[in-house]
Parts: C-alpha cells; sequence; structure tokens
C-alpha cells in the first residue's frame, strides 16, 4: 500500500519511521543552524560587551592609579641580582619588607647586594651562586630554594611572574642578533604562560613582562642614541622604579619609553623599507657599533686611573 503524505511516497511502517526521522533531523539541523546562529550573535554582543568594558577599564585606570600589592613576606626570587637592575629591584624589594632569594653567576656582586638589601630593611635576604644558562644548576639551587616555581605557583594559585626582556625582544635589532633573538624568545615564553595562566583560571599568577630600550646599566656600555628626546638612554634607578611599580600594579606589558609603544604600532603597518628608513633616522642601525660593554669599559677606565 502507498500512501503519499505531502511529496514523499511512503510506503509501509519503516518507512514512515524513517520520513519521520529525516523530517526530525531536518528540523533539528535547522535548529541547529539556527542555534549557532543565535550562538554566534550572542558571543559576538558578549566580546563587544567585554571588549568596551575592558577599554573603559584601562582608561579608567589611566586616570586612577591602580591600588598597589603588598609584598610584605612575600618570597621574591631575583635572578642576574648581583648588579643593575636585579640589584636596585632588590632594594625596592627589600625596603617593602619581602623576603628576598638572590641568585647570580658572580658571587661577589650578589654578596654586595644581599648586604645592601640587608641595610635597606631586608628582614630575609639569602644568596646563591647560580649559572641560570646552566639547566641542571638552575634544578640544583632551586631545589635549595623553592622547588619547581611555576607548579608550587600554581598548586597555590598565588605568585608573579616578571620578565625582563627588551625592546630587542620586540624588534630586531642590528648587531644584537644573538640578543635579540634570546628577548624574542624570553618575551614569547613570558606572554604564552601569561594566556594559559589566565586560560586555567589561574587568575591569582600575575605576569609583567618587561621590555626598555638602553639602560645605563654599564651592560651595553658605549651605544649610543642619536634623538634622547624619543629614545634616550634610560637611567637605571628610573627604569628599576617603573618595574617595580608595574608589578605592584600588576601591569602586564611595560615598554620603555613611552616611544617605544608607538614604535611598536608603526612596525606593524609601515613597509619594511619605511622601517629601515625610520631606524636610519633614530639611529638605532648603528647604535651598536660604538659598543664596548662591560667588561672593556671597566679595563679602560682601571687603565685611565693607572695612567693618572
Ligand atoms: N642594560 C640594558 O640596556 C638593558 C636593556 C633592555 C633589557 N635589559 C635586560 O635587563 C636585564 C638586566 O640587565 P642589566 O642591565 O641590569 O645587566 P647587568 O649586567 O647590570 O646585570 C646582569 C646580572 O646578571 C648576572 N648574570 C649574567 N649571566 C648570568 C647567568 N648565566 N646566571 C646568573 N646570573 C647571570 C651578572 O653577573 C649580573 O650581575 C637583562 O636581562 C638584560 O638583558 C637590559
Amino acid at each position: 500500500m502507498q500512501v503519499a503524505v505531502g511529496k514523499r511516497p511512503i510506503s509501509s511502517k519503516n518507512s514512515l519511521s524513517a520520513y519521520t526521522s529525516c523530517k526530525y533531523l531536518e528540523n533539528r539541523g535547522h535548529y541547529f543552524l539556527q542555534s549557532t546562529s543565535m550562538n554566534a550573535v550572542a558571543d559576538t554582543a558578549l566580546f563587544f560587551a567585554k571588549f568596551l568594558y575592558y577599554f573603559l577599564e584601562s582608561l579608567v585606570f589611566k586616570v586612577i592609579p591602580k591600588r598597589k600589592k603588598d609584598v610584605a613576606g612575600e618570597i621574591v626570587l631575583i635572578t642576574g641580582a648581583g648588579s643593575g637592575l636585579g640589584r636596585l629591584l632588590a632594594m625596592h624589594f627589600a625596603s617593602h619588607g619581602a623576603i628576598l632569594v638572590l641568585w647570580d653567576i658572580n658571587q661577589e656582586g650578589n654578596m654586595e647586594t644581599c648586604r645592601l638589601a640587608k641595610e635597606k630593611g631586608g628582614v630575609k635576604v639569602f644568596t646563591y651562586k647560580c649559572d641560570c644558562s646552566n639547566r641542571k644548576e638552575v634544578y640544583r639551587v632551586a631545589d635549595q630554594t623553592c622547588k619547581a616555581f611555576l607548579p608550587a605557583m600554581i598548586k597555590a594559585d598565588h605568585g608573579h611572574l616578571v620578565c625582563i626582556s627588551s625592546m630587542a625582544g620586540l624588534v630586531g635589532t642590528t648587531m644584537l642578533s644573538d640578543y635579540s633573538s634570546s628577548k624574542f624568545a624570553a618575551f614569547g615564553l613570558a606572554e604564552s604562560l601569561f594566556l594559559e595562566l589566565t586560560m586555567q583560571q589561574k587568575s591569582k599568577i600575575k605576569s609583567t613582562i618587561v621590555c626598555p630600550y638602553f639602560i645605563k646599566t654599564g651592560m651595553f656600555e658605549g651605544c649610543e642614541t642619536k634623538y634622547p628626546l624619543l629614545l634616550p638612554l634610560l637611567d637605571q634607578e628610573y627604569v628599576a622604579q617603573k618595574i617595580f611599580t608595574a608589578i605592584l600594579e600588576e601591569q602586564v606589558y611595560l615598554l620603555i619609553p613611552k616611544f617605544a609603544y608607538f614604535a611598536l604600532f608603526l612596525k606593524q603597518i609601515i613597509s619594511p623599507k619605511m622601517m629601515i628608513a625610520l631606524g636610519e633616522y633614530l639611529g638605532v642601525d648603528t647604535c651598536m657599533t660604538s659598543f664596548r660593554g662591560r667588561a672593556k669599559a671597566e679595563l679602560q677606565a682601571e687603565t685611565e686611573r693607572k695612567q693618572q
């Protein structure tokens, strides 16, 4: 027997159920498409709402300074604490009552930082000789201090990772290809960790990624800048203060000087030839030609002292 319902011939009970299933699937498919597009609309609306909210929030924080976190009693591990930024940051944390764990390959410099930190009121300061480029050594020293850091931080859902990258970690730099690639890697690692931790809703583990231009610590002794107003050689105290404030305010990115934000934006929109012209204008292409570095500078100063 054939029964025609609508345009489909139905010959038996099975066919009827097949037809019903088809209709059901068709409807489900339609419903699915409908619900997917509704989801997309809802998703997009939610995204725009969040985007606007975070935009307004960032504007508000430009005017009203963020509440600074308290680091008293916190354990702060600083690698490369024996001089420059590491030492200055140790001073800042010491004067705010943090417990300091200082690592450096140079024991003498590290001991001097320890002495200065204690003078600043550091409650507890521990120093360790460690070559951070040696994985085994890092784990050996970590065992004596806080074991492996990130898993412990994740477990406690508490902590703050600070990465000192560089402007050379955002823009390739002439005669600095080795340094620049390590700084790009440091930036990539820190930013990826920040995103992973956010995704895993480990929102209490904060990240700060710092990208400064040349700082007068001695590391880039001899390097010059053509237009100090746009790209000044930075004062180390100023940079350390900026970094410390960024950590306390839980700022994720810190580029110093401010012109760096504009330069980074320009890099995305101008042609490579325009970028080279800009680099030439700012003298970035030749800034390393006069590089002497700390060792040579110290040797030269020593020779000059002896000649006097
Ligand atoms: N000075 C700059 O112009 C400048 C610019 C941008 C970024 N940075 C970055 O800022 C950070 C601090 O730089 P700084 O100018 O204070 O340098 P610095 O030379 O004054 O201090 C670096 C410290 O790290 C120690 N160190 C070096 N290799 C080590 C190792 N393998 N293991 C353990 N300790 C080691 C040194 O003994 C020294 O005490 C660095 O990561 C640097 O790349 C510096």
